[in-house]
């Protein structure tokens, strides 16, 4: 893997890609021969919004692996409580461990992070960002349940807006050939701008489609996604969004037989359990390929590292980002890093949030 740092799935290449997939199937069938490949390895999870799939498959696969870990889930427990920069927290860990996962509400923090790391960095979730090892997670799901990664029609479905994991799986999938994206939610939860971008700047088709009932029959894969009361501005938006889509028994009358119905979880309301029990239904087994593929990814990432932290001197734009959940409102010393996109437009490098100049 060329990249030190997993911020961005989308910034592997396909090779790459297709070589962590392959290297989770070979752990998948045998396991044991995997059993101390990571022996006298140490994995720091930094988790400061609560996680039980992403910690919990991170810890079981390095302890798989026959390495150790250590970390926290909650950063009163911490010294964050006493006002410890993540800057700080970093360097400090990054010095102890042999590579950090990290989870944080506010986006854009993997990559602050990974500025300040000697040991590599892995994105577990930047706020409604991104999510890198759970579109892992999800392409070994779908390779191994629909034996390809191409020509599929992919229908995601509930908080589009929010949800970090439907953002992280699309362009990812942009980057495979000939799929087509159904895009089934409110208008006020549609994916954000930068997604769209990417998605106009593909060759994949996408659609938007208001009803689940609707989308259902032309789908091959449905990702149904739960509306993330967390990012909402007040309770009241929530309530408004809660419990428009729900799968059950009777919308899958009309969908395909061999139709693969994922979710990241955790699950509310959006999938009846009497789905559960559908052959179709694969969000469980998800969850186990989910630990397969994370430790896949950290041997791949293990692999030659190279521990020289980044420079700490960078230089800094005036302008500040205009996404209030940046990391850089809360870490004032951050850099304010931009990518040009022409016109008045600056795209930040941490949270790929739009600021007008
Ligand atoms: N899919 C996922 O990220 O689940 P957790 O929030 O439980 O880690």
């Amino acid at each position: 893997m060329k990249q030190k740092h997993l911020i961005d799935l989308a910034k592997l290449s396909k090779d790459e890609l297709m070589e962590i997939i392959e290297l989770a199937n070979k752990i998948m069938a045998e396991p044991d021969k995997y059993s101390e490949v990571c022996k006298g390895k140490i994995m720091a999870t930094l988790f400061y919004e609560p996680s039980t799939r992403t910690q919990m498959s991170f810890k079981t696969a390095m302890l798989r692996l026959g390495g150790s870990v250590i970390g926290f889930d909650n950063p009163q427990n911490s010294s964050v409580s006493k006002g410890e920069s993540l800057k700080d927290t970093i360097t400090v860990v990054g010095g102890y461990t042999d590579i950090i996962a990290i989870r944080h509400p506010l986006e854009g923090t993997a990559k602050a992070a990974s500025m300040y790391s000697a040991a590599p960095v892995i994105n577990a979730g930047d706020g409604g960002h991104l999510h890198p090892t759970q579109t892992l997670t999800d392409i070994v799901t779908l390779y191994n349940e629909k034996g390809t990664l191409d020509n599929m029609c992919i229908g995601l479905c509930g908080d589009l807006k929010n949800g970090r994991t439907v953002h992280s799986l699309i362009k990812t999938m942009t980057n495979f050939k000939n799929n087509k994206f159904v895009l089934i939610s409110t208008p006020e939860l549609t994916i954000p701008q930068y997604i769209k971008d990417i998605l106009n700047s593909s060759d994949c088709e996408y659609v938007f489609v208001p009803s689940l009932k609707e989308a259902i029959p032309m789908l091959d894969v449905l990702y149904m996604t739960r509306i993330q009361r967390e990012r909402f501005a007040s309770e009241a938006e929530y309530e408004k969004q809660k419990g428009v889509f729900v799968l059950d028994k009777e919308k899958l009358v009309s969908a395909k037989k061999d139709l693969k119905i994922l979710h990241p979880l955790p699950r509310v309301d959006e999938i009846d359990e009497e789905v559960d029990y559908d052959p179709r239904a694969k969000y469980f087994v998800q969850t186990v390929y989910g630990m397969y593929a994370r430790m896949a990814l950290i041997m791949t990432m293990l692999k030659d590292v190279d521990r020289t932290p980044m420079p700490r001197q960078f230089d800094t734009s005036h302008v500040s980002c205009q996404n209030p959940n940046c990391i850089t409102h809360r870490e004032k010393y951050l850099p304010k890093l931009f990518r040009h996109v022409g016109g008045d437009m600056l795209i930040c490098k941490y949270c790929d949030g739009r600021t007008l100049i």
